[in-house]
């Protein structure tokens, strides 16, 4: 399936399910007595919102899409036709955020064809804001275009540096310091996905983590990609199943962040 009007279908539904999904979840969002919070491992949160929004989101896709793959972050697996495209989707990125009742999470679509990204969708319910990317088409924030940053000087950057318990706290700290020692303000904000869309709108000079997973990065990958900015090759080698390093980036910080942040198994 490489026809490209197919493709541009596939984008406007990702847009409708993605705005769809956000609405479910800041529904539940604003009732917290909706939810309860579990852990999937240590600082690794879940709320019954997660699986339910994974699975309207895998109905209405595979619905209008059958014979499409499907990888989400809660389990939801289907495999595809031999060929065809599959998407990868996580349905709260940023659930830490969303069980502790801060507005900071989003949900995230994106569509891939071998190793191509085609689409990318993130939506902020809180914000009601919808970032999405068509490969080749451009990148657009509420359906203005966007650009990513024109900082040149990591001394006047923002980088977000992801956090997660899977890479451990000596490779953290380690990476957050040779950032930070750069004279970049640094951060941690608690949503992969929206620290992404955030690079491609501009509004941060880069992101950087030592491992994250495809549905977190993938949507957010090919808006900063469309924006106009460098991401890092997060689906070489088995960066779709096992997840990989990540460095994206305003066009103007990659030589810089790349040799600063100096992260082990970075594909370039
Ligand atoms: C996590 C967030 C976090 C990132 C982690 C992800 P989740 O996803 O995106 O910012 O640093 O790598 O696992 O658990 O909120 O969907």
């Amino acid at each position: 399936m490489t026809d490209a009007a197919p493709m541009q279908t596939r984008f406007h539904a990702a847009c409708a399910v993605a705005r769809e999904a956000g609405f479910l979840a800041k529904r539940r969002f604003l009732d917290r007595s909706s939810f309860t919070i579990g852990f999937k491992g240590p600082q690794d949160f879940i709320t019954e919102v997660d699986g339910e929004v994974e699975r309207l989101i895998q109905s209405r896709l595979i619905e209008a899409f059958a014979g499409d793959g499907f990888i989400g972050e809660e389990g939801a697996g289907l495999v595809g036709s031999p060929g065809a495209p599959i998407w990868v989707v996580d349905p709260i990125d940023g659930t830490s955020n969303f069980a502790r009742g801060a507005p900071h999470w989003c949900v995230s679509i994106a569509c891939i064809l071998g190793v191509s990204i085609e689409v990318g969708v993130i939506y902020d319910p809180m914000l009601d804001e919808l970032f999405c990317a068509r490969r080749g088409a451009g990148a657009w924030l509420n359906g203005a275009p966007m650009r990513t940053a024109e900082t040149a000087d990591l001394g006047k950057a923002t980088i977000e540096v992801g956090w997660n318990m899977r890479s451990g706290l000596a490779a953290f700290m380690a990476l957050l310091e040779r950032v930070a020692a750069t004279g970049a303000g640094v951060l941690r904000a608690g949503s992969g996905a929206l620290g992404l869309a955030y690079v491609a709108a501009g509004r941060r000079d880069g992101y950087v983590e030592n491992h994250i997973n495809s549905w977190d990065c993938l949507a957010g990958n090919l808006l900063v990609t469309e924006a106009g900015g460098y991401v890092s090759d997060f689906l070489a080698g088995e960066g779709l199943r096992k997840g990989n390093p990540l460095i994206a980036c305003a066009a103007g910080m990659k030589a810089a962040l790349v040799k600063a942040a100096d992260i082990k198994g970075l594909a370039l």
